[in-house]
Parts: structure tokens; sequence; C-alpha cells
């Protein structure tokens, strides 16, 4: 397969970067309060340079009352007082460009909290105010307005629409919120929305930040009419499509924002969280005049297979590179089950983690980590972006014994406590093998594993940056030397790929300069090929032979 691309020195960053996501409630605490901050962040750039990313993406700072922890933005021009100041968020840019990193910021156009200023004005306006225009209120069904306007629903449980009390106190119009209650949809065919975030591009740019992760990037038009979802319909066509997501029109916010980056010389990127129905669709959103990188999902529902692995690269890959965008890869991110976990219990997140997560019991850890290890080093082999979740990097497992009434995620409430949500993937990072200041997490020794934001389980130190950091063989340590070998590696990155021998055990493929990645899947083992030179390996060889659940990099003969 060839991607046809410019070699390093002439390809803008972006085209390869690794990126490292922080999710900054769970990252590292500064100040003692339990909950990770932007200084937590700035002492940890030292071992984030150690790993050796091209870039962090930060889940939203914004202020917010949290109720889907920063995905509910009150105020998009201002950091989260939990979080610090916007002194501290010059700082943090200053010194992460100072060794090289660059920061992309987290973006939610789609829907703001409820406590953002417009949305409060809207609720103190008249039905068809002006305020009221910068959001979706209409007026409910049924003879006293007493119903939803339509059958949508919510992603996180129950109706899309919430009635609001009137000024004359009594039930009045109904307003959309696709996810929680707290996230009202922002109105896209109001020029005043628009033009909100463009000011709000503008103030992050100019403070040279790398660019943005654009959540909900499919979301934002709602198809004319506001019609209901033909649910049978819907189940038999393609159950991804509703008249909210993938809209053609919402292409041309995507390419206002393209305009906005390419007037700054920094060369700032947008990734967008695309869940849209294929990957012809997904590609629609990275053309040349839109953003720079589509999340390229596929992997989130993947089983550790070698045929369909194999299957959704190609498929993928052939989409993007069709409109001349590097493909991007992501194994884990703050919304689904630990990959360890995935790839050994054979969970397939249904797109958004919402599943129930597998029999831990059957969860054989030494097979999830030499499974984890091997996506990783298939991942960092591959084209085009790449992204690792904290603590991926480490191997960490999901946790799933947090106490039912100190789960946080919104999919909790809403799904009526069916469902426990993605609490499982944000817990607090241990640093330390030593359990006080939750392992580290916390600058301040009296939070004990159970006072961080969310609590740590027993044993939560085994995988702890201490017990890795510098140990020979450690996960931290292959990621770390992967990412030098991949650096040193002129056509790593971007350039070309082609299938050598692949069987339907193993994955195996060429990139530029005679190197190759062998991922043998098993159950037997298998021949390196006769000359070839050891790169790395995911966990030790056998002699010339790579075993089950292993990955390795060669340069062939
Ligand atoms: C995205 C985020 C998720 C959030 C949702 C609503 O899917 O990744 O964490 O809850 O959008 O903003
Ligand atoms: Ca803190």
């Amino acid at each position: 397969m060839h991607t046809n691309l410019p070699v390093r020195e002439e390809r803008p960053w972006w085209r390869d970067a690794v990126t490292y996501q922080i999710y900054i409630r769970s990252y590292a605490d500064s100040n003692g309060d339990g909950i990770g901050d932007i200084n937590g962040i700035r002492s940890r750039l030292p071992y984030i340079k150690d790993l050796g990313v091209d870039c962090i993406w930060i889940n939203p700072w914004f202020q917010s009352p949290q109720k889907d922890h920063g995905y509910d933005v009150a105020d998009y021009m201002d950091v989260n007082t939990d979080y610090g100041t916007m002194d501290d968020a010059k700082a943090l840019i200053k010194e992460a460009h100072d060794l090289g990193i660059r920061i992309i910021l987290d973006l939610v156009p789609n829907h703001s909290s409820d406590l953002h200023v417009w949305f409060q004005a809207a609720l103190n306006s008249e039905p068809g105010s002006k305020e009221r225009a910068r959001y979706i209120f209409r007026d409910g069904k049924g003879e006293n307005g007493d119903l939803p306007p339509n059958n949508w629903e919510a992603v996180f449980g129950g109706p899309a629409w919430e009635r609001v009390i009137e000024k004359d106190g009594k039930p009045g119009q109904w307003y959309l919120h696709l996810f929680a209650v707290e996230q009202p949809d922002f109105n896209w065919e109001n020029e005043e929305v628009w033009q909100h975030f463009r000011d709000i591009f503008k103030f992050w740019l100019d403070l040279e930040f790398d660019g943005f992760r654009i959540d909900v990037a499919h979301g934002m038009w709602k198809e004319k009419g506001l019609p209901d979802v033909d649910f049978a319909e819907v189940e038999l066509l393609d159950r991804h499509y509703r008249p909210y997501w993938d809209q053609e029109e919402v292409h041309e916010i995507h390419r206002d924002w393209r305009k906005i980056t390419n007037s700054y010389k920094h060369d700032p990127m947008l990734v967008s969280e695309a869940w849209a129905p294929t990957d012809q669709r997904t590609a629609m959103y990275v053309r040349p005049d839109e953003l720079h990188q589509s999340f390229n999902f596929s992997f989130l529902t993947a089983k550790w297979e070698a045929k369909s692995l194999k299957q959704i690269i190609d498929k993928s890959m052939t989409e993007v590179v069709k409109v001349g965008a590097p493909p991007s890869w992501v194994w884990e991110n703050h919304d689904v089950v630990r990959k360890t976990d995935r790839l050994d219990l054979g969970l397939q997140n249904k797109g958004k983690g919402l599943e129930k997560f597998g029999d831990p019991k059957k969860l054989n850890k030494e097979r999830a980590l030499l499974r984890a290890r091997a996506a990783t080093l298939l991942e960092l082999a591959l084209p085009g972006g790449a992204y690792i979740y904290q603590g991926e990097e480490l191997g960490l497992f999901e946790v799933r014994d947090i106490p039912e009434d100190r789960l946080e995620d919104p999919i909790w409430k809403m799904s009526g406590h069916t469902d426990r949500g993605r609490d499982g993937c944000r817990v607090p990072i241990p640093w330390t093998k030593d359990p006080a200041g939750a392992h580290g997490f916390s600058s301040n020794k009296s939070i004990t594993t159970d006072k961080a934001w969310l609590p740590q389980s027993e044993g939560w130190g085994e995988r702890a940056v201490d017990t890795q950091q510098g140990v020979q063989g450690s996960f931290f340590e292959m990621v770390k030397a992967a990412l030098t070998i991949r650096k040193g590696e002129a056509g790593l990155g971007d350039g070309e790929m082609n299938w050598i021998d692949s069987t339907d055990d193993v994955i195996a493929f060429q990139r530029p300069g005679k190197f190759a990645c062998y991922v043998n899947f098993g159950p037997a083992d298998v021949v390196i090929p006769y000359g070839a030179e050891v790169l790395i390996s995911s966990a030790p060889l056998k002699g010339e032979h790579i075993p089950a659940d292993t990955a390795v990099w060669l340069r062939l003969p």
C-alpha cells in the first residue's frame, strides 16, 4: 500500500505525531486536594519527555461544574479552578515547548454546560428570544406540550429532551441534550455560535497551543425539522444513522476552523472524534480543507485476531490515504475499557465503552499484558499518528471494584444504575508502589488510596511508574525504546507500507528502510526471516522464533 507521502523533513509535524492523552483529573495532584491539576502535569513533564512522545492532548480543562468531567463547559476561555489558573496554563505551554513537546486541548462544540452564561440567559428569556436561539428549544408535543418534541435518545440513556420551568412558574419549552441533562446542545444554525467558537479558537491558538481534539465532531448539525429517528429502519440499514450524527452540513464548520488554523504559523492541528458509520465517511472529516486527523476507532472494537486486525488496518488506511490524510491509531482512551482487559477477554466496545466489562474472573493478566505490549508495538509501527492514553504505557488494567457510591460517570445515573460507565479507566495514575499520597498521585501524603477523587483498588501500585521507569523489560521501557527507534527511522510515521507474509495467525508488513513488523497471534511459534536483525520485541524471543502474542520489529537483510 502506498501512501505517497513526503519524507519526514518536508512534512508537517502532525502527520506522524505520537500523542499522549492526559486525563487531567487523574494525572497528578500538585496542591494536595486529591484532584489532578495543571501544575501536576508540569511536574511530570520530565517523565513525558523521557517517554519520548511528540505531543500531549489534555482532556477538557475549562471552567466547568464537572457533571461530565469537563465535557460540560461553562467558560471556554478560562481554566477550571480545581485545575489551576491561566498563569499555570501559560507556564505549562512554555515549559512543554521548551522540551519540544506540543500540547493540544479538547474542544467541546456540540454542547455547553447548563451553567454557561448563554444557557442561563436562555432559561431567563422568553420562548422565541435570541437568547433561546443559541440552543435548541422547542415546544413539546401533546395537548399541554408535556411530551418531548421528538423521540431522540440521549447517548448516556433516557430521552434527549428536558423540560424547563418558564418565568411564570409553569412547565414550558423543552431543550435538546444529546448527552447529559446538564449538557444542552448548541444551535449551529445560529451565526453567534460560529463566532463564539472562532473566538475560542483564537484565544487558545494565540497562546500558542498546538490545536484541538474536537469532541463529538460528527455532532453539532441536526437534520432540518428534527425528525423522529426511525428505529426500525435504522437497525435495518445502518445502526449508526441518526438525524443528528454525521450530517453533511457539519463539514462546513470544520472548513471554517481549518481556515483559522491555517492562518497560524505554528501549524496547529485538529483531530476529530467522529464516530461515523464507515471508514469512508470518517475520511470525509480529513479532506484537505477540513481537519488534520480523525481518530480511527476500529481498534476499540477489534478482537485480538490477525485476520480482522489486518482488515481493519487495510480498510481505514485505504480511505484516509485517498483524501491525502494520515491514518491515526487508538487502542485506548478515557471512554473505553483498558486494552489489557479487552484484548484478553475479547471484549468489544460497541463504540462507547458502555457495555459490560466481561467476566473479570476469566482475565489472564499475564496474557493480557503480552497482548497489550504486542498491540502497542503494532500501533507504533504503522504509518500516521498514534495515541497513547495515560497509563497505557504502564499496561494498567481496568479498575472494576469502584464502590457504587463512588461512581462519578453520569452514565451510572442516567442508565438507571445499570451501566457503571467509564470510571474504570479513569482511576488516578500510580506513580509509586508506595501507597502514600494515592501511590504518588497526590503531593499530599494524607490522600490515601480511597481519598483520591476516584478510589484506587488494592494492588494498584503493582504497575506503578517507579517499578517500571528505568527498569529493563518493563512496559514503559518498551514504549520508550520503540519511540526512540520510530524517531530514528525516516520512513516510520508517514511512509509506505506493504503487507508481507501475513497468515491467519500472523500480521507482517514492511516499511521503508527494510523495516518490518511481525505480530504473532499464536498459537504456534513463528520463525524470524533469515538474516533479519531484531530491533525490539514486545516479549523475549525463543531463539529464532517469535512466540505467541508477541510483536517484533526487524531490519530485513
Ligand atoms: C465524547 C467524550 C466523552 C464525553 C462526550 C460528551 O464522547 O470523549 O468523554 O462524555 O463526548 O461530551
Ligand atoms: Ca489538585
